[in-house]
């Protein structure tokens, strides 16, 4: 099936030149938000605007003050406001009549299903709550959570958020190290996990890993809970502090824990991020600001609305599955769908025929599954009905022209907008993208600033570039979604978002999300990508200092380089660079150590591209790696000036290395 050998055969002349799109008027008609007023609304009524954010939620007490600026860039939004999070997302709509609407709807990567109504998810929410209650859990202890995409993870969450415990949910991919890293550093008690979820049909042995993990854990850990997800496929036995979750909950069955009144600036969860040191740094997301938050860009961004059935197809282990898997579409009592497996299996149209079985309304997903569905060819998606969809959306990663108008076409059927969605685990939410019911499109291009939010392209000097000139984008006003803090480090809060554009003294607050981009004449943002060391791998944040930190663990290895290489369907690839020690070869051992390493400190997903093994690495006179060098290098591009360089003997010996393997 499906001639994939050259994508742009499967688009016709007509779709590659064109270079805008109008919004299907039948979308428009319908869709949450259509009067382009909305901008100006925003931006005359600022700060105030935002309240129409909030009163997409329930509130136990109302707010006195919208915004907080005393002690900026510490911001506080809904000043006194209180709520509970998950009586927003789930109570509030059992008592709306509406507890016989299906809120998750789950599939197996075999194919077995689950749905939960929201009465059931009341119920599951309330036992959890319970359960966690009766280990000890108490508000603002943080849970860990190391969990594959089950619906036991958004019931913990909600439970969690049910009795003010902030979670930090650890992407199931991650190794044990990873995971003991941000247990530490939440000093976190407690952790819910598996014991093995399935991936390209085999069990996958996930217990072990979490196991290795715990040992890694400086403090003590109170408890564990593990779901028994794989039965007889994987038995295993539990030590004295893990508890098995049905027994468990069997143990609470019909409990009812009254939600937790939860201040607005109270924390909901923890997000572990990379940035540009080793250290993962914990974005502090809070319970009023970003609910209201991801319950506003899911209506006027996605179009949700309560009747359908919505699917990002993230992993909630990322920020993207946390906003727009469970936050945003249970706050607006939608229903969601969860599927737990890799999207070609058993086949390539796994994902189409989810569509066409659910009659799914909405679907998000990022540029890197497109760029594959693209590969795999327009006859899989062609072969199932996705008739019912009216949405489609991407986040990530930048999307090339040619994957956005693949997507329009084959998926979308020119008859659904495609959102290009640009935002940030800190960000909370969206934040530069086009609202599918107003704005005309313009594949590769993100689109304006959503209303609220003053995105300027400006250059080092802080004045704003001309249209068409790359820069730096920044944020110059304060949103509700925002990151409060990296967690027990304010320093570096401030340090990596604020220091490079604002002027405390004047106190001009500037956040820079660390990406480069390019704005138009009609305000819309093209996304170029990170300035700083951080890859994007398949969608996936990595920083290349984790990565190199891993490497230069590894017997042998003296030095090492990371850097990000084009690569067709991921976006970016790892490619490393290492000097050996004296003594050690530089050979395909080594190569399988040094891979092991990676994937032992950070996960598969790091997995490295390519390994070169060079006796020296491109350096300033000042000593420093040249690493855009490097990067020329993987892309084998020509190189750029290499007259600074103290060693340009040693270019030409790594290029041929490169091109060789
Ligand atoms: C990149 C994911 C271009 C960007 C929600 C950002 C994008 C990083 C887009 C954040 C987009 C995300 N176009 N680039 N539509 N969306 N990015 O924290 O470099 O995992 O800084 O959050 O992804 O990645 P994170």
């Amino acid at each position: 099936m499906g001639d994939g050998s050259d994508p742009d055969v499967q688009l016709e002349a007509r779709l590659v030149e064109q270079d805008s799109f109008e919004p299907p008027e039948s979308f428009v008609e319908q869709a949450n938000v259509s009067d382009d007023s909305i901008y100006e609304e925003f931006e005359e009524n600022w700060p105030q605007s935002w309240e129409r954010a909030a009163e997409l939620l329930d509130w136990e007490s109302e707010w006195d003050e919208v915004l907080d600026e005393e002690d900026a860039p510490f911001y506080e939004w809904f000043v006194n406001g209180e709520l509970n999070a998950a009586y927003n997302c789930v109570d509030r709509h059992v008592e709306e009549g509406r507890k016989n609407q299906a809120a998750i709807k789950w599939e197996g990567e075999l194919g077995e299903t689950r749905t939960y109504t929201y009465q059931d998810l009341y119920r599951e929410v309330n036992e959890f709550a319970a359960a966690l209650r009766g280990l000890g859990v108490e508000e603002d202890d943080v849970v860990t959570m190391h969990m594959p995409m089950i619906p036991e993870l958004p019931i913990a969450m909600l439970a969690c958020a049910r009795i003010g415990a902030p979670h930090s949910v650890v992407f199931a991919g991650f190794s044990a190290d990873a995971l003991a890293t941000r247990m530490n550093s939440a000093d976190s008690e407690y952790l819910v996990t598996c014991d093995g979820y399935y991936r390209r049909g085999d069990a996958l042995n996930h217990l072990e890993k979490a196991n290795e993990g715990l040992a890694g854990v400086e403090h003590e850990v109170e408890d564990v809970v593990v779901v028994d997800r794989l039965g007889e496929e994987l038995p295993h036995e539990l030590d004295d502090n893990q508890h098995d979750y049905d027994e468990l909950m069997s143990g609470h069955e019909g409990d009812r824990v009254e939600p937790v009144t939860r201040d607005a600036e109270d924390m909901l969860f923890l997000m572990y991020t990379s940035g540009t040191t080793g250290e993962p740094k914990g974005a502090k997301h809070t319970t009023g600001g970003y609910l209201s938050y991801v319950a506003w860009t899911a209506q006027s961004v996605l179009d949700v609305k309560p009747e359908d059935t919505y699917w990002c197809a993230a992993d909630i282990g990322w920020i993207t599955g946390h906003s727009y898997i469970v936050y945003g579409p249970l706050a607006l009592g939608t229903t969601t769908m969860m599927y737990e497996g890799t999207p070609d299996y058993p086949e390539k149209d796994r994902l189409w025929e989810i569509v066409e079985k659910n009659a799914v309304d909405i679907f998000y997903t990022a540029p890197t599954a497109i760029r594959a569905f693209m590969k795999w060819g327009e006859d899989w998606p062609a072969s199932r009905d996705l008739s019912s969809l009216r949405l489609l959306g991407t986040v990530g990663e930048p999307i090339n022209p040619r994957a956005w108008k693949w997507y329009y076409k084959h998926i979308g059927d020119e008859s659904c907008p495609v959102v290009d969605t640009w935002w940030q685990t800190e960000t909370g939410g969206m934040m530069v993208t086009t609202l599918p019911g107003v704005n005309e499109m313009k594949p590769g291009s993100a689109g304006p600033a959503l209303p609220g939010i003053d995105a300027k392209v400006i250059h080092p000097d802080k004045e704003e570039v001309e249209p068409g000139q790359a820069g730096h984008l920044t944020i110059q006003k304060p949103w509700p979604g925002m990151l409060r803090t990296v967690y027990n480090n304010d320093e570096r809060f401030i340090s990596e978002y604020w220091e490079e554009y604002s002027e405390p003294d004047e106190d001009e607050w500037i956040y820079f999300p660390e990406d480069g981009a390019k704005i138009d004449d009609d305000g819309f943002i093209t996304v170029l990508g990170r300035i700083d060391d951080v890859l994007n791998v398949s969608g996936h944040r990595l920083g290349t200092m984790e990565i190199e930190s891993a490497v230069v663990g590894v017997e042998g290895v003296a030095e090492a380089a990371v850097v990000g290489g084009d690569h067709e369907v991921k976006g970016e690839a790892v490619y490393v660079y290492a000097i050996t020690e004296e003594g050690t070869e530089g050979g395909e051992e080594l190569r399988e150590r040094v891979v092991e390493g990676v994937e032992d400190a950070i996960g598969p997903i790091a997995r490295p591209e390519k390994i070169v093994f060079t006796p020296e690495l491109p350096k300033t006179r000042s000593g420093k790696i040249m690493r855009r060098l490097l990067e020329e290098i993987a892309n084998g591009e020509e190189l750029g000036d290499t007259s600074t360089l103290r060693n340009p003997d040693v270019v030409d010996d790594i290029q041929q290395k490169v091109q060789s393997d």
